[in-house]
C-alpha cells in the first residue's frame, strides 16, 4: 500500500493537461506520477494492543488486535518486587486492576512493591468491561508467547527504567530465553523503545543487533548523537513536521540504515494521512484498524485521481 506526499502530482498533471503547457515535459512527468512521487504507507502499530476493544496491555488486547489484522503491537514492560518482568503501562497497579480493593492499605500500589504471586491474583479486565473479568496482568514471557502465536510483532517499551536498575540486561536475557533474539525476530519482529536514552544505550550495548527506538523529538542538530544507539526516533505526533521527518531520515542509525520515525498516539484518520504524507514510517494508535482504513481510503482516492489525470493526458495525446 502506498500513499503520496503532500505535494504530489495529480493537481499539477491536471493543470498541465488543461492548460496544454509544455507537452514534452508533461510526457516525461506522467510515468513519474506513479513511482517517484510515492512513498510507503506507514506501518500501523496497536498502542497497548487494541485498547478501544479490550483492556490495554493484556493478552486479550493482543488477541483483539490480531483479530483486526493488526500485526504490530506496542506494550510497556516493568518489574515486580521479586524480579519478574510484567506488562503494564502505569507504574502503579490501581488504574488497570482491582489492586485498590484487593490490597487496601497498600497505596500507592507500586508495581515494584508487589510480588508476581500477588499481581497474578489481580483482575486486569473488570475495570474495563465485565466481559473481561478475570483477565490477568501478563508476564512478559506469556505476552511474548501470545504475540508469537498470533504471528504478530512487538514494539516493546521499557517503561520507567530508572525504577528498575539492570532491567536492560534482564530484558535481553528474557528475550533470549523466549526465542525472541533469533534472526527472524531480530530482523523484522522486534523493536525495543524507551523515553530513557541511558536505558536504550544500555540495552543497545548488551544486544546491539536488536532495533531500538528513542521516544521523543530531539532537535535536528541532536539526532546524530541518538543515532549511535537508536534506529528509530518516535515522537509525540503533535509537533511532527515534514522538515523534521526529513532531517531524521537524513541520518543513519547504528545498523547503517536511515533512522525511522513512528509517531504516537494518533487516533484521528485525517491526522494519520497528514503524517503519512510527511513520510513517517510508523503510526502508533489506540484505534489501529480505523487508522489503517483511513490510510487505505486516502491511497484509493489518490490512485483514482492519478487514473483520472493519466486518462486526461492520454485523451489529450500527451
Ligand atoms: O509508543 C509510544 C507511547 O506508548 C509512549 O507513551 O505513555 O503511552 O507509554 P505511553
Ligand atoms: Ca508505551
Amino acid at each position: 500500500m502506498r500513499i503520496r506526499p503532500v505535494s504530489a502530482v495529480t493537481s499539477a498533471l491536471l493543470g498541465l493537461s488543461v492548460l496544454l503547457l509544455a507537452v514534452p515535459q508533461a510526457r516525461a512527468a506522467a510515468p513519474a506520477a506513479r513511482t517517484a512521487s510515492q512513498v510507503r504507507t506507514p506501518l500501523v502499530i496497536g498502542h497497548r494492543g487494541a485498547p478501544r476493544r479490550a483492556p490495554e496491555n493484556t493478552l486479550a488486547s493482543v488477541d483483539e488486535a490480531a483479530g483486526l489484522g493488526i500485526t504490530w503491537v506496542e506494550n510497556d514492560v516493568q518489574r515486580t518486587k521479586d524480579g519478574a518482568l510484567i506488562v503494564m503501562h502505569d507504574t502503579t497497579l490501581e488504574r488497570t486492576t482491582d489492586a485498590g480493593r484487593r490490597y487496601p492499605g497498600r497505596a500507592p500500589w507500586r508495581i515494584a512493591d508487589f510480588t508476581l504471586a500477588e499481581i497474578r491474583k489481580l483482575d486486569a479486565g473488570s475495570w474495563y468491561d465485565r466481559r473481561f473479568a478475570g483477565e490477568r496482568v501478563p508476564t512478559l514471557r506469556s505476552y511474548l508467547q501470545r504475540v508469537d502465536r498470533n504471528r504478530q510483532k512487538l514494539l516493546l517499551e521499557v517503561k520507567a527504567p530508572e525504577l528498575y536498575p539492570g532491567i536492560e540486561r534482564q530484558l535481553a536475557g528474557e528475550l533470549q530465553r523466549a526465542g525472541w533474539l533469533d534472526a527472524r525476530h531480530v530482523r523484522n519482529a522486534l523493536v525495543v523503545q524507551s523515553f530513557s536514552a541511558p536505558s536504550l544505550k544500555a540495552f543497545h550495548r548488551v544486544r546491539p543487533e536488536v532495533k531500538t527506538g528513542f521516544l521523543g523529538a530531539p532537535k535536528a542538530s541532536e539526532l546524530r548523537s541518538y543515532a549511535a544507539f537508536a534506529d528509530q526516533i518516535n515522537p509525540p505526533h503533535r509537533g511532527v513536521t515534514a522538515a523534521w521527518v526529513r532531517s531524521v531520515h537524513a541520518v543513519r542509525g547504528p545498523h547503517g540504515r536511515r533512522l525511522e520515525v513512528s509517531a504516537w498516539t494518533v487516533d484521528n484518520g485525517d491526522r494519520a494521512v497528514e503524517l503519512a504524507r510527511m513520510g513517517v514510517d510508523g503510526i502508533i494508535s489506540n484505534a489501529p484498524q480505523e487508522i489503517e482504513e483511513a490510510l487505505e481510503n486516502a491511497t484509493d482516492e489518490e490512485e483514482t485521481e492519478d487514473d483520472g489525470a493519466l486518462s486526461i493526458l492520454g485523451f489529450l495525446g500527451l
